[in-house]
């Protein structure tokens, strides 16, 4: 018992020790502005770094994309952070409510351009995305260094999340997506978001989310006011080509910028 006293005291010792040696370096205060923007310029870690987000198809999952990243091997991408989230559990009723990693609910498979759509659900997810990129953010790393890719629902994930964060990005890349809301959605378009460049690619062969429901994307871009380059593969189904991934690669590089 008598330990106990010495215990609690050299921990309030110690306490004690801490907020001496926390008073005199808060009244210091920060250095003067122009030693701390010399610092800035000369050596800002966050200069250039870039940050790629995927975001995979239905009942898929983050760690099994992974792989992707190996085929971006130019220089410019040694900066890059990549991340691979993976959906969170929940059913999906085209699949007969099964569970599975679903960002949002599907109703119909083949998917078309269409098809029913429940937004308050998208919006849901795209809260996620959403603060996934503002940790990036507050990081430091520059949103014009931001890019948001994704496959089948990812890529419709893709679309939403881009659209709806209020800051321009980097970019957003849809592979074999769709448009996941209808055009009433406009209206929450930040002028900031319209400036972010879409790249949309889809395989003319796809059964699963129909060519067309790819083709309608330009439109509703344009009717949004923004641009979007489409690319059209033909012969390929539902699925990521080798041709598609080099492609995204040069258009990131093309967009990336060396400093923030
Ligand atoms: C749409 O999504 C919301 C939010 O996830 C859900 O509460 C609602 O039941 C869904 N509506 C339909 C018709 O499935
Ligand atoms: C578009 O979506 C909004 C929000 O979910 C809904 O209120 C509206 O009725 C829809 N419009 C059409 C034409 O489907």
């Amino acid at each position: 018992m008598r330990l106990r006293p010495l215990v609690l005291s050299s921990l309030t010792a110690a306490l004690v020790a801490a907020f001496f040696f926390a008073v005199p370096l808060r009244r210091r205060g920060p250095p003067p502005p122009s030693f701390y923007s010399f610092l800035r310029l000369s050596s800002d870690p966050m200069a250039g770094r870039s940050f790629i987000l995927w975001l995979h198809g239905l009942g898929d999952s983050g760690p099994a994309n992974e792989p992707i990243r190996t085929f971006f091997s130019s220089p410019e991408f040694k900066l890059s952070k990549w991340s691979f989230p993976s959906a969170p559990l929940s059913s999906v009723s085209c699949n007969y409510g099964a569970v599975m990693p679903s960002w949002f609910d599907i109703y119909e498979i083949p998917v078309t351009s269409e098809s029913p759509k429940n937004e308050s659900d998208v919006l849901k997810a795209v809260q996620n995305v959403h603060a996934m990129i503002d940790k990036e953010v507050d990081n430091g790393v520059n949103p014009e260094n931001i890019f948001v890719c994704g496959f089948s629902q990812g890529g419709a994930l893709t679309l939403a999340s881009v659209l709806l964060y209020p800051k321009t990005l980097g970019g957003g890349a849809v592979f074999s997506g769709w448009v996941p809301f209808n055009s009433s959605i406009i209206g929450r378009i930040s002028p900031e978001a319209k400036k972010t460049p879409i790249l949309w690619s889809h395989g003319m062969a796809d059964r699963t989310v129909l060519f067309e429901a790819g083709q309608a994307g330009p439109p509703f871009l344009e009717q949004a006011g923004m641009s979007c380059e489409f690319k059209a593969y033909p012969n390929v189904g539902h699925s990521i080509t080798t041709e598609e991934l080099l492609n995204l690669q040069s258009w990131i590089k093309a967009r990336l910028k060396s400093s923030s």
